[in-house]
Formats: C-alpha cells, sequence, structure tokens
C-alpha cells in the first residue's frame, strides 16, 4: 500500500500536468455573451441572423407553463425561425431524456439548439449538441476531451443564477441503471453564444434562488481556494464572491429585484469562468453522490456541504478565505486572515440557516459513507486541485458529521 502522503504528491503533480492543459482552452474561443435584461431576445436576433431556419428549443415543462419562452418564440418566429420544443428534460438529465431530444431534433431536421433553464436544461442541451455530430454512445463520452467533432451550434440562456453551464465546458449526466452521475468534459461543448437576462429570474421560488445562489458561491470559492487558480480565474472568483454576497440576500428578501437579479446571473457567469479552468473540489465531489445516489438537489448539497469542508480547508488556506472575506465587504478592520476566513465561513452559515438551509443531509445513511467517500475521493484527486487533502478515513469521518 502506497502511503498517503506519496499519493498526494502524484495527486498533485497530475493536477498541475492538468493545469497547464487548461492553458489551451482559449484555441476553442468563448461563447459570446449579451448581458441585461431582455438580452435573451437579442440572442434570438443572433440565431437568426446566424442563418438557422430550424430551431430546436430544449427546456422542462414547468417553464412552458410558466410561459417563460413565449417573449422569445414570438421573437424567433418574427425573425422567420421555425422553431419546436423538447421540453422533456427534468432535474439530473438521464442519457434516455437526451436520447429522446436527439430524436426530436432529427425527426424536426433542426440546424441548431437553444437551451432556456437551469444547468439540467443546459447540460442535456449540450449533449443533444454532442450526439447529433458524433455518432457515439453518451457514456463513451464521459470523462476529459472524448468529444471528438464539433457540436451543433447552441445558443443557451439560463434561467437560474447558480450552474454557469453557459460557459462551462462540463455536462452532466445521470445513468439511473448504474446509479451514478457523470461529467463530459469537453470544450467543444461550449455554446456559440449565451444570453445572461436577469428579468427571466424574477418569477424563481426562493428555495432554487437560494440553492442555485450558493452553488453559483461554490464555485467562486473552490476555483479561488483551488491550487490551480490563476489570475485571471482569481479576478472572476472575486468578484463573483463580492456580487453573491451583496445581491443573494436581496434576491431572497425581493425576488422581483431585477437589478439583483442581473447582478446574480453575472456572477453565475464570472463564477463559470473561475472554475472552468481552476476547477472545484470537495464540497462538488461529495455534492455528486449525494445527488446520484439520494436525489439531493446540486446546489442545496453544496451549500450544505460547504461550510464543512471549508473548515477542513482551513489550515491551508486561510489567506485565501480571508480575501473572500474582503471581497465579500464582511472585514471590518484589524481581523488577523485566520479570524477573516472564521468571517467567511460564519457567513456562509448565517445565510444558511436564513434561507432555510439545513445542516445535515436528511437521507444520509451511515452504511452508504465508505461507498460514498470512495466515490467522492476518486472524482476530486483525480479532477480536482484541493488545497489539503483527506484519504478514506478522514473522509469518513468527515461525511458522517452530516448525518442527521
Ligand atoms: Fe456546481
Amino acid at each position: 500500500m502506497i502511503p498517503f502522503s506519496l499519493q498526494v504528491v502524484f495527486f498533485r503533480v497530475l493536477m498541475f500536468v492538468l493545469k497547464i492543459s487548461t492553458l489551451f482552452l482559449p484555441i476553442f474561443g468563448k461563447p459570446q455573451i449579451v448581458s441585461g435584461p431582455g438580452s435573451s431576445l437579442k440572442l434570438c436576433e443572433m440565431i437568426a441572423a446566424n442563418g438557422v431556419k430550424k430551431l430546436l428549443i430544449v427546456t422542462d415543462a414547468m417553464l412552458v407553463k410558466l410561459g417563460l419562452l413565449e417573449a422569445m418564440q414570438k421573437r424567433l418566429s418574427e425573425l422567420g425561425v421555425q422553431w419546436s420544443v423538447y421540453d422533456g428534460v427534468q432535474p439530473d438529465p438521464t442519457i434516455a431524456q437526451i436520447e429522446t431530444g436527439l430524436e426530436m431534433l432529427r425527426s424536426e431536421g433542426s440546424q441548431a439548439i437553444l437551451a432556456v433553464g437551469g444547468g439540467s436544461s443546459i447540460d442535456a442541451a449540450k449533449v443533444i449538441a454532442a450526439r447529433a455530430t458524433n455518432n457515439k454512445p453518451i457514456a463513451k463520452m464521459a470523462g476529459l476531451f472524448r468529444v471528438w467533432r464539433r457540436i451543433l451550434p447552441l445558443y443557451a440562456v439560463p434561467t437560474t443564477a447558480g450552474t454557469g453551464s453557459e460557459i462551462t465546458i462540463a455536462a452532466v449526466v445521470s445513468d439511473p441503471a448504474q446509479h451514478r452521475k457523470f461529467a463530459i468534459m469537453d470544450p467543444r461543448l461550449l455554446p456559440t453564444a449565451a444570453a445572461l437576462d436577469g428579468s427571466l429570474m424574477k418569477g424563481l421560488p426562493p428555495p432554487i434562488t437560494a440553492a442555485t445562489g450558493m452553488d453559483a458561491l461554490t464555485h467562486a470559492v473552490e476555483a479561488y481556494i483551488s491550487r490551480n487558480a490563476m489570475a485571471d480565474t482569481d479576478r472572476e472568483a472575486l468578484d463573483a464572491t463580492r456580487l453573491i454576497v451583496q445581491n443573494l440576500p436581496k434576491v431572497m428578501a425581493s425576488g422581483a429585484d431585477e437589478e439583483a437579479r442581473q447582478n446574480m446571473s453575472l456572477a453565475s457567469y464570472k463564477a463559470g469562468v473561475a472554475f472552468t479552468k481552476a476547477g472545484v473540489g470537495y464540497v462538488h465531489a461529495i455534492a455528486h453522490n449525494f445527488g446520484a445516489r439520494y436525489h439531493v438537489p446540486h446546489g442545496l448539497a453544496n451549500a450544505i456541504i460547504m461550510p464543512y469542508v471549508l473548515d477542513f480547508s482551513k489550515p491551508a488556506c486561510a489567506q485565501r478565505l480571508a480575501d473572500l472575506a474582503k471581497a465579500g465587504g464582511l472585514a471590518k478592520g484589524g481581523e488577523t486572515p485566520e479570524q477573516l476566513a472564521d468571517a467567511f465561513i460564519a457567513w456562509i452559515r448565517e445565510k444558511n440557516q436564513q434561507f432555510g438551509i439545513p445542516t445535515k443531509v436528511e437521507k444520509l445513511k451511515r452504511e452508504d459513507i465508505p461507498a460514498i467517500a470512495t466515490a467522492a475521493l476518486k472524482e476530486a484527486h483525480y479532477t480536482y486541485a484541493v488545497p489539503r487533502y483527506m484519504d478514506q478515513p478522514d473522509c469518513e469521518r468527515f461525511i458522517a458529521q452530516m448525518l442527521a
């Protein structure tokens, strides 16, 4: 058995290689971004200007019912773009839901996809667009750089301020038959263009606003404390943190606050830019497993786990956490980095409590902990440059803290 300290050296070298490889990301280009209230209609104009005649809108049934698509559909029709709607995406989209969307895309002869919704709809649309041009099963695209051909043109309108999927190279897919979730990570999954339109988020219910907002904060925080953080990811992560600390309480107090919604939408995008290069960490690794096993919504799981991981990580990144506290305007002056780090973690705990986010995971079972720890450590150690490492027994004890 190789001592854990030696394994950590191997993980650090591996993550350094990953950091170097992210320097090549810019050659794949970045989505064009339009921002501000009403920008989703500007995106429709862009789709028409790009020569799209037949478009598949990928979304969920609830957004259709709420009428959130109507203005965009009207504008597309006025511009001569024929559209059809696939609204079969559900939270944690499955391989089957994606394949059904692909069948519809083919039967309608759609030339491009417009994803409207939260991370699930955008992720499903990314994989439909990839499947349309890559003749390989979805499960075979799992992992890094497994999408070989350029995907169908994809446009995205996020309706939650959380996942940042509109700017990330990843799509998370559920495989219920195998009780697992897997990520497809490839720069080819980046949308052609996206609209950050906070006006579409005004009716988002408070529990979803809180969970998705905490997901965005987790992206910013895990990217900032990552050992693969760079000057540009730091800038975006600090900016996202500032916007979230200032605006998440505002949108929770008043969902119709359009300016605060727009700021959250921008924060989610910036946090997405940061973690696309710097990666995330243990919060996400454990959250993915709570999601796969117990269907705990992603943002909610992150919100619960984040303070525990930050307490554990603090000895290795107190100064970085202190920077985040300062960015959020939580410094009063004269505090040590440790005190500022504690103030930042305390702010998250306080907001979680105000937003009705629990401190424990109700469905977590003690007998599942070893398997969850094994899967989470495998994901984290081979994908994320975490500031402080934990081994299997540490991780099992760590997860046990969240037993209800
Ligand atoms: Fe996330």
